[in-house]
């Protein structure tokens, strides 16, 4: 028994180090809060993209402890000063987030007080807390509250789970799901037929609906569809719909969609990933009008309210269709599944630990109320506004009107557009003091602008023009050249 005792004593001092005390985690957090202000004071100066092929070896696990300092540096000059830094009030490409500082303090404190949050049981405050964060979701968006919602990793997690409570609401499965039809457009993110194959709907029938100038769902379309597949012996059984398309900034007509649905027994869920937060935006709620009419939908807290990523919401109406999908139970958690209680998030989506990531969203909603979110993303607006003339004056042509604030942009060369367009970006890249991506409109390269960063001020957007007329000149000297 002695010997038991000696060798665990000696195995609880050899792995003191993991509990620190006071001293040393204030000096930890001292030498990590210094670099975060050295990073976020350097911010407007550092470069937006950087790339590098070159996979550090710094990373190695050797097994061997490293000071702080050293980790720190490895994560300055390996990590953080390496591809897009999407911190960046610069980046303009894909749907940047920007990561506002109060998330981080947020995370903190789940990960110190490690909150269980997939359980009511473990944790009746964290799920109190994201149980807050869902319902006032539900309530921008009109959704009864007798919904259910959950704070999933990013917004394909959150559709992934949207679109498995609507297969299992409409029972496709077997021999009916190479009958069933899911009706969407072109512009309809991937993340959707990506969520379709993994839940088992891979051969599902998917009907691509035209969409208007503005890339719009052709609601005209619709109908006539449902109809002529219904009379094919087909099972439409879903239409998604998109606030906020992620290449042109579109919403589509969500009201007239809602509606059809509701006549034809379908269930329509709404991509809101991107756009959906701009319902606080006064300037464009009436664009959300008829969001209220989906089975569910899904909104991105690290994209339209700043958060750092990895955090998107879903909230769904039936919520007997998400249990059927999730809920499981195991007989050594019999002490924390209690039918008394409320409902666990373990039971509304895959993750059963999970992690506390409703305080990275509810510290600075708490913090600062949601006036500033809203002022923000008017800001978008109009800054995308504003970009669209400074490269109109630059000669850019530019894509329709956006319903949001992503647009997109592109020289006309004739035949050399595309090479053209496509020298600009790289020269963009190559310098890379804003960043923006590119992406194909019927099939004709364009550049891309997202702005989303709630670091993205109109400074930012004339440093990037700067950027760009000057990559327009120097593009324009190595075609001339060439020619
Ligand atoms: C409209 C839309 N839906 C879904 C997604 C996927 O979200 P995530 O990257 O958080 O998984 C995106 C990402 O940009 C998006 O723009």
């Amino acid at each position: 028994m002695q010997e038991l005792i000696d060798r665990i004593r000696s195995w609880e001092a050899k792995s003191q180090v993991l509990e620190p005390n006071q001293d040393l985690r204030n000096k930890e957090l001292t030498s990590v809060s210094n670099y975060a202000n050295t990073f976020l004071n350097a911010l407007p100066e550092t470069k937006t993209f950087e790339f590098s092929e070159e996979m550090s070896d710094r990373f190695h696990i050797t097994g061997q402890p490293h000071s702080i300092v050293e980790i720190l540096d490895i994560y300055k000059r390996e990590v953080a000063e390496k591809g897009i830094n999407a911190a960046s009030g610069g980046h303009l490409g894909y749907i940047p987030g920007g990561g506002i500082f109060a998330s981080a303090l947020g995370d903190f404190l789940a990960d110190v007080t490690n909150e269980y949050a997939g359980i009511f049981y473990a944790s009746p405050g964290a799920v109190a807390v994201e149980t807050a964060l869902i319902d006032w979701i539900k309530s921008l968006f009109s959704y009864p509250s007798d919904a259910v919602g959950n704070l999933a990793s990013g917004g394909s997690i959150a559709n992934l789970i949207a679109l498995a409570a609507a297969r299992d609401k409409y029972q496709i499965k077997g021999e009916k799901v190479e009958k069933s039809v899911v009706y969407l457009s072109a512009q309809t993110h991937h993340c959707v037929t990506k969520a379709l194959r993994i839940i088992g709907l891979e051969d599902v029938v998917l009907r691509t609906l035209p969409i208007d100038d503005h890339s719009r769902i052709q609601i005209e379309a619709l109908s006539g569809a449902i109809a002529k597949d219904r009379s094919l012996g087909l099972n439409p059984f879903l239409v998604i719909g998109s606030a906020g398309t992620t290449d042109t900034g579109a919403v589509d007509p969500l009201f007239e969609i809602g509606t059809i649905c509701k006549e034809e027994n379908l269930w329509f869920h709404v991509d809101a990933a991107y756009g959906g937060f701009f319902i606080l935006a006064e300037s464009v709620r009436h664009l959300f009008r008829g969001i209220e009419l989906s089975d569910s939908l899904v909104v991105d807290p690290h994209k339209g309210l700043f958060l750092p990523y990895g955090i998107g919401a879903v909230i769904v109406k039936d919520r007997e269709a998400v249990f059927h999908s999730n809920r499981a139970g195991a007989d050594y958690m019999q002490d924390a599944y209690r039918e008394d209680l409320p409902v666990n998030p373990s039971d509304l989506g895959p993750e059963l630990t999970k992690h506390f990531r409703g305080m990275r969203m509810w510290l600075p909603l708490q913090l600062y109320g949601t006036e500033p979110f809203a002022a923000c993303l008017e800001e978008k607006l109009d800054l995308t506004r504003y970009i669209r003339l400074k490269l109109a004056d630059l000669g850019f042509n530019l894509g329709p009107e956006p319903d949001l604030s992503v647009t997109y942009f592109w020289m006309d060369r004739g035949d050399q557009s595309d090479s053209f367009n496509r020298h600009l970006l790289k020269l963009i890249h190559e310098e890379g003091s804003a960043y923006f991506s590119s992406t194909l409109i019927e099939g004709k390269f364009v550049i891309r602008s997202a702005i989303l960063s709630f670091r993205t001020r109109i400074i930012s957007v004339d440093k990037a023009i700067e950027l760009i007329s000057r990559c327009l000149d120097k593009t324009q000297e190595h075609f001339e050249k060439g020619s």
